[in-house]
Order: structure tokens, then C-alpha cells, then sequence
């Protein structure tokens, strides 16, 4: 480990001495000590006290800007007031019936206002979301295999569960890379059923249907990978794949958990102007409540109207969630909001790149719509192998400088990147820069050393 690390480390440490004693207590009862995988790393995580707007408080009572929020769930930033009202008024008449009620219709609408969809079905996360798609096309096409793109994650459930973390000398062929399994558990039909093929390698893909004529029901996709930091989609990728599954009888399936909300009014659809079959949301439209919705056509969707495939959950559109998600559309997603918070993100790209350009930092700097990343790799990465060349080492000095200065600059992993809500200000961004500005030559410096030393 190199010197500035350890450095930033020891001051972490003496920072957040009761996030050290927090998950010290909770290992005994959580693996990991944390709720979900990706929250655990090493020392420990940071513990969280509360939140307001774009800056949250962790339990040693350090504030910081807070650009992780929450996976990039929170484009409302902590507590908008539009959020809070309709959940407090919600919460007064009842949380959960498990039975219909006009918010249901009132936020499809709004969805199909958006998104090139006629119907929808609403769920509590972006996994399920997934699931249902993945199972509507298979429905739709009397097909069990799907495509997905190695290094891209769609959440949880087995079909998903592949190639998505691989270490490089499990990849294979990078014309027909190997299914590897995300963990022990995804069972060995599973793995036949999920074919791989590289981020923005049309051929891949095609090539896969040559194999397999006949027997592909979907190709799932998130617009823009975002489970390797950025990985933008080269002119023609998403036109591509759109013919090749109209070729073929697939179904062009678009995971827009991230993208939908923090791309554009209308999602990637809108920003890349494609027409998938089905549109997957979930995080930020739930402005801090569990909600996620899928959309197709009306031919697609009857297949539940008809009974053919089954879609249910406890859950589902729970009137809390709902009545956020309605604040969302209604109150806080607007085309104004866009402007805003893509103008933030431009100053942040730009300000990045300009001290990246000042220190010599051998880094890119990479922004869309509400997010951005700084990849600490020469040229800009176009699949999931490139990303696994990133310097992991220098972005934790990165993280772990950033942290220690009060900026949370995004989620921890290198595979993330930052979110600009609708509730940061410039202060948030000049304090953003301002820690870079200061970090940015130590980062420089302990590159230079590791080169001269490897
Ligand atoms: C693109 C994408 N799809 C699906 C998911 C799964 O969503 P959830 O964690 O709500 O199950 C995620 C979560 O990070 C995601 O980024």
C-alpha cells in the first residue's frame, strides 16, 4: 500500500472512531457487518446518523457533501420537501392496504408520459423490476435464453447473477466470453440460460444469435454501463442492438434502474433516442422509498392481463412509496430540475478536468446527465475488461482523501460513480472541487512514485 494511503487511512480512522465501534458490533450479528455486500470495505464503512439536501452526518458527527446518495437512488437529495409532505400526508391515512387505489393509474400515466411504454407494473426494486422483464420476454418469445453484457449488473436474481464481477482469467474468448457465475448458488442451468457478450461489441451479440437462432428471448442492457464506473455506449451500440432484436425476435430489454430518472426527463431512451420493448425503473424515482416499475407495450403487458405470466408482490405499490414516486414525477423531476443539475455536473466535469490537466494525474474524467467518475486509467474505457485496468490503490487514496476533506465523492468501489442532485448547490460543487484541488497533487505524486517503482 502506498504512503499517501496509509496516510488518509490513519486520518480516517481518527475521524470516524464510532463508525469503527458501530460495525465492530455489528459483525457479530450481520454478515460483514452491513445489509447488503456492496455497503462492507475495509477498514469499515462509515456510519450514518442523518441527512438533509445535498450533505449527510455520519455517527462521529462529521458532515459531508454527499455525492454517493445512496447507490445514486437519491436525485432528490435527503429529504426534499416536495417528498416529505406527500409521505407525511400519506403516512396519516394508512401505509399499506394490498389493494388498488388511484395512485397506481395517476404514476403510470406519468411513466407513459416519459417512456416509450403503454402499461405498467409497479415492484420495490430494481432486482425485480429485472426479474419480470426477463420473465415477460422469455413469455413473450417461448424462448429461455437471454443476452447480457459482461461486467453489467441488473441486480440479484439468478438470471442476472452472471459475469458480472469475473476476474479476468475466468472472461474467455472476448468474441464469446464464458458464463461465469456472480457467487456460489446460481445454479448450472442458470449459466446456460444467460449468454455473454462484451459491452459495445455488436458482433458479440450477433454472432450469439447465429449460435443460438431461434432460442434468444431478450437482450438486456443497462444504456449506459454504470456498474464499472462510466462506460459510455459507442454511436450506432444501441441501434445496433435494437435491429439485431427485431432481426431475430428478441426482445430489447433497456435496465434504465440507474439511468431513467438521472439521464434525462425521459430517461436514456430520450437521450439516446431508442425504442426498447421494456423499460426497467427503480431508485431515483422513488425519492428515497422503495419503488420500481416496468414497462412495455400493451401486447407485451396483456401477457399478465391474460394470465400467462405472473406478477404479484405484498409490496407492490405500497401507498408510502407511491405517493413519493408521485412528488417525484409531479414535483421534483422536471425539465427545469435537468437544467440545473446538468449544469452542476458540467461545472463539476469541468472543474475535475482542469486539475486533472493542472497535476498530471494520468486519470479521464467522464460525465452524463446527473453522474460522473473520475477513472483513474489513461484512455477511456469502452467494456468491462478495460475497467478491470483501472488503479484500484490510488482510487481508494482518491476516496478515502475525499472522505477525510468532507466530500463523500461518490459510493465506495471503483465500479461507481458520483450523483448531482436536485438539491446540491454550487457551494456543494466549489466544495467538491476545492477538496480535489487539494488531493489532486498527491494523487499525482504517489502515481508518479508507483510507476517508478513497478
Ligand atoms: C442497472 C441496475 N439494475 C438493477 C439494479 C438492482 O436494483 P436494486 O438494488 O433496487 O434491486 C441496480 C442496482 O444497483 C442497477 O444499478
Amino acid at each position: 500500500m502506498h504512503e499517501g494511503l496509509q496516510k488518509e487511512l490513519q486520518t480516517y480512522e481518527k475521524r470516524t472512531p464510532k463508525s469503527a465501534e458501530a460495525h465492530r458490533r455489528a459483525l457479530n450479528r450481520l454478515p460483514l457487518g452491513v445489509a447488503s455486500n456492496y455497503r462492507a470495505y475495509d477498514p469499515y464503512p462509515i456510519f450514518v446518523r442523518d441527512g438533509q439536501g445535498g450533505h449527510l452526518r455520519d455517527v462521529d458527527g462529521n458532515d459531508y457533501a454527499d455525492f454517493n446518495l445512496s447507490f445514486g437512488a437519491l436525485m432528490a437529495g435527503h429529504c426534499h420537501p416536495a417528498v416529505m409532505r406527500a409521505v407525511s400526508e400519506r403516512l396519516q391515512k394508512g401505509t399499506m392496504f394490498g389493494m388498488p387505489h388511484d395512485m397506481e393509474w395517476a404514476l403510470a400515466e406519468e411513466i407513459c408520459s416519459r417512456f416509450p411504454v403503454e402499461m405498467v407494473r409497479f415492484s420495490s426494486s430494481g432486482t425485480e423490476a429485472t426479474m419480470h422483464s426477463v420473465r415477460l420476454a422469455r413469455a413473450a418469445t417461448g424462448c429461455d435464453r437471454i443476452i447480457k453484457m459482461e461486467g453489467g449488473y441488473h441486480g440479484l436474481h439468478d438470471t442476472a447473477l452472471v459475469s458480472v464481477k469475473p476476474k479476468l482469467e475466468q472472461c474467455g474468448d472476448p468474441a464469446m466470453p464464458n458464463q461465469v457465475p456472480g457467487g456460489a448458488g446460481v445454479t448450472n442451468a442458470t449459466l446456460q440460460n444467460t449468454l455473454i457478450a462484451q459491452f459495445n461489441d455488436l458482433d458479440g451479440v450477433e454472432r450469439l444469435f447465429r449460435i443460438y437462432p431461434g432460442e434468444i428471448a431478450a437482450v438486456i442492457v443497462e444504456p449506459i454501463m454504470m456498474n464499472v464506473g462510466i462506460c459510455m455506449p459507442q454511436p450506432g451500440y444501441h441501434k445496433g442492438l435494437r435491429e439485431l432484436c427485431t432481426k431475430h425476435g428478441a426482445l430489447f430489454i433497456f435496465d434504465e434502474v440507474k439511468t431513467g430518472a438521472k439521464l434525462a426527463w425521459g430517461g436514456a431512451c430520450e437521450y439516446f433516442g431508442v425504442k426498447p420493448d421494456i423499460v426497467c425503473l427503480a431508485k431515483s424515482i422513488g425519492g428515497g422509498f422503495p419503488l420500481a416499475a416496468f414497462g412495455a407495450s400493451r401486447e407485451v403487458m396483456h401477457l399478465i392481463a391474460d394470465h400467462k405470466v405472473f406478477h404479484g408482490g405484498t409490496y407492490n405499490t405500497n401507498p408510502v412509496s407511491m405517493a413519493a414516486g408521485l412528488a417525484m414525477f409531479r414535483e421534483v423531476l422536471t425539465r427545469d430540475a435537468y437544467k440545473h443539475v446538468n449544469h452542476l455536473n458540467e461545472k463539476l466535469v469541468e472543474g475535475y478536468k482542469k486539475t486533472v490537466e493542472k497535476t498530471g494525474l494520468s486519470a479521464y474524467v467522464i460525465g452524463a446527465g446527473a453522474n460522473g467518475a473520475l477513472m483513474f486509467r489513461s484512455k477511456e474505457i469502452r467494456s468491462y475488461r478495460d475497467w478491470l485496468e483501472v488503479d484500484t490503490e490510488l482510487w481508494r487514496h482518491y476516496w478515502f482523501g475525499m472522505a477525510n476533506r468532507g466530500v463523500l465523492a461518490q459510493p465506495y468501489w471503483w465500479d461507481e460513480q458520483w450523483t448531482v442532485s436536485v438539491a446540491h448547490t454550487e457551494a456543494d460543487i466549489d466544495q467538491h472541487l476545492t477538496a480535489f484541488a487539494e488531493l489532486a497533487p498527491q494523487l499525482a505524486t504517489a502515481q508518479k512514485v508507483g510507476a517508478a517503482t513497478r
